[in-house]
Formats: C-alpha cells, sequence, structure tokens
C-alpha cells in the first residue's frame, strides 16, 4: 500500500526559494525510491507578497494550509519590511494558531564539517534542544505607558500555563525515551536536561521544576539534570558531550540553539520542527534568508534539506529519512569543502543534485 502525504510549501524571501527547491528535488528524489506519494502545494507568503498587496498572511491560506500533513517553509524576512511585522504576521501566527508548541532542533555535527570548537568532533556534538514554542516571553503578553516620557513603562512579561510546562514536558521524556542516547546505541542512559534560571525566575522555575520532577517519576528510564541558562551556554562551548537531550522555555530556547547551531557548522546546517504532535508540524532551516546570497546559488541548502528529513521522520518515513541523511553525510564527506555560503566548493543545485543521487542509492 502506498503512503501519500499533501505537504504546504511555503519558499518565502530571500534565498528561501533557493534552498527549498533543493530540499524538493531530495525529498521527490527518495519519495519515488520509497514509492511515498507526496502532493506539493507552493504558498506564496513573505515579505514580497506583502510588499506587492499588503497581505501578510490571508486568513483564505491559513485555512488551506492546516488541511495538510506537513509544512516546508524556507524563510521569511525581507530588507525593506519593518522587522516583526513578517516574523510576527507569519512565521510566530503559524507556529501559534496551528499550536506547535514544540520546537525540536538537532544539533549534531556531521562528520566532515568544521567545528569551531578545538578537540570536539562528531561524537561531542550530537544531542538536541527541545525549544518550548508556544508561550513565554513570546505570548505577547504586556504593554507600555507614558511613551516618550521618563515616566514610560515597558512590560513584557513571560507567561506559562500549567497545561503548556506540562504537554511541553511530556513531549520531552518521551523524546529522551524513544530518542536518547541510550535508545540510540550511543551511550548508556537517557538523560533529560531541563535549561532554567531558577536561581532568578522563583516563580517560574518552581512550576517547571515541580513538574520536571512529577513527570519525571513516569520516566525511571530517562535521568534528569537541572542547568542553569548562562551555565549551559558556557558547556555547550567547554563540554558540549554532556548533553543529550535538553528542554527549555521559549527564549532561552531561541538563543541556546543558535549557540548549538555555531558548534554543528552553523546556519548552513542547522534545521527544525514546529511541531503539533495531535496537528500540522512545520520544518524549517534555522537560517534567515541571506539576502545578500539571494540568486547566487552559492547558498548551503543542507539545512533545508534535513528540514526536509525532520518532515518525511515526522510523517513516519524512517527509511526515506535516513536515505536523506545518508545522503547528506556522504555529500559532505566527499564534495564540500566548507558549509559557508560561496566556500562550499559546490553550487546550491550541485548540493542538492549530489544528495539525492546518493540518497536515491
Ligand atoms: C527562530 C527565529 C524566530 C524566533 C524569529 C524570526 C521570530 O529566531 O526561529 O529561532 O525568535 O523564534
Ligand atoms: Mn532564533
Amino acid at each position: 500500500m502506498s503512503r501519500s502525504y499533501q505537504i504546504a510549501v511555503i519558499p518565502g524571501d530571500g534565498t528561501g526559494p533557493e534552498v527549498i527547491a533543493e530540499g524538493m528535488k531530495t525529498i521527490m528524489a527518495v519519495a519515488q525510491r520509497e514509492e511515498i506519494n507526496l502532493a506539493f502545494t507552493t504558498y506564496d507568503i513573505g515579505g514580497e507578497r506583502y510588499l506587492r498587496t499588503g497581505e501578510v498572511l490571508p486568513e483564505s491560506v491559513l485555512e488551506e494550509i492546516r488541511r495538510h500533513d506537513a509544512i516546508y517553509l524556507g524563510a521569511i524576512g525581507h530588507p525593506d519590511v519593518k522587522p516583526g511585522i513578517l516574523e510576527k504576521g507569519i512565521l510566530l501566527r503559524l507556529r501559534f494558531e496551528l499550536d506547535q508548541y514544540i520546537n525540536l532542533r538537532p544539533v549534531r555535527l556531521y562528520p566532515g564539517v568544521d567545528c569551531p570548537i578545538k578537540g570536539k568532533g562528531p561524537n561531542e556534538i550530537d544531542y538536541c534542544c527541545i525549544r518550548e514554542n508556544s508561550g513565554g516571553l513570546y505570548a505577547g503578553i504586556g504593554g507600555r505607558t507614558r511613551p516618550g516620557t521618563a515616566d514610560e513603562v515597558a512590560v513584557q512579561s513571560m507567561v506559562y500555563t500549567y497545561r503548556q510546562v506540562e504537554r511541553c514536558l511530556r513531549y520531552a521524556f518521551e523524546y529522551a525515551r524513544t530518542h536518547g542516547k541510550k535508545a540510540r546505541g550511543r551511550g548508556d542512559r537517557n538523560t533529560l536536561a531541563m535549561v532554567g534560571k531558577s536561581n532568578v525566575l522563583n516563580h517560574m522555575y518552581e512550576l517547571w521544576g515541580r513538574l520536571f520532577d512529577s513527570i519525571g517519576e513516569e520516566y525511571p528510564d530517562v535521568t534528569r539534570e537541572y542547568y542553569h541558562v548562562d551555565a549551559t551556554c558556557l558547556y555547550m562551548v567547554a563540554s558540549p558531550e554532556i548533553f543529550d537531550v535538553i528542554v527549555t522555555e521559549n527564549m532561552f530556547g531561541d538563543i541556546i540553539t543558535d549557540l548549538a547551531a555555531i558548534t554543528q557548522g552553523g546556519l548552513g546546517v542547522a534545521a527544525g520542527g514546529n511541531i503539533n504532535p495531535e496537528g500540522v508540524s512545520m520544518f524549517e532551516p534555522i537560517g534567515g534568508t541571506a539576502p545578500a546570497w539571494t540568486g547566487k546559488n552559492a547558498i548551503n541548502p543542507i539545512a533545508a534539506i534535513c528540514a526536509g528529513m525532520m518532515m518525511l521522520e515526522h510523517l513516519g518515513e524512517r527509511r526515506a529519512a535516513a536515505r536523506i541523511e545518508q545522503g547528506v553525510i556522504t555529500t559532505i564527506q566527499k564534495h564540500m569543502r566548507s558549509m559557508e555560503a560561496g566556500k562550499m566548493g559546490l553550487t546550491t543545485s550541485e548540493v542538492g543534485d549530489r544528495v539525492a543521487e546518493y540518497a536515491s542509492l
């Protein structure tokens, strides 16, 4: 019986369309090899449309996107649009409307990729960040009074409900049980580290900490650890091998995953999934639009290709996902000089060609 999926594609702005094209090339190659039927619907959403028509994310488009099995997103952002309009109006709106409450960001250094940390390699950089994706400072709770005066007050609050924390932690424990280092044959235990700031944000971490311990009781096979977020940054550079699965709130997760990305070779490589385990999830390279590289056929599509791999894995197509991963590893090892745009030794489309070829072997 053949499996069929409807994928909504949002190539977006800048180099988004170029990297998404290579991702689709790879996905289509493995889909054919594994006899998976994929139907893609492309949506013209992003800065160009906004500048042309004033529309950010029309209601009708959102309703259509909702009816897909997954979303494949390039990058959103435009140098001529005021910061915030597109990020909030498209990316964050999709995350919130579709209740994609998990942001899953694997941190793996592939063999052959230069690591900026001396003495660290693929064995040391092999963990995953689970970022809460629906609340915290991103909830938009706050306001300002008396703007422009010396008495001006600005408030932006970190907000979490019990339900938000609970569902995130449950997902994290399940993930650590099924994808931790022991589960993957890479270590002798599965560890979930909660990252926070309990020494200052005491109200917040009373809630997170209590649920971490009580839910953790149900997972005796997952070792619990806790790190403050500042110390986490230090360890991510000094001893990344201590990490397995990390779970953290939205803003801390945003910050530490950029640091994590550079340790795995940078934004040319790092991919993530915005996941609603019961709904429609969205997969994206975590780098931005890289406007300076637009149209040069020089941007690295590996991150977008890896986002496609995560999407197939999420849809339950593990063999197809494993093929892409193998294609990526072989392409990097055999052909790529660097993960940086313009220095790869291959063009954007040549990277896609190679990965698609090796993934279909
Ligand atoms: C990310 C990005 C977004 C975020 C921005 C573009 C709103 O930095 O996906 O990490 O802060 O979540
Ligand atoms: Mn970010």
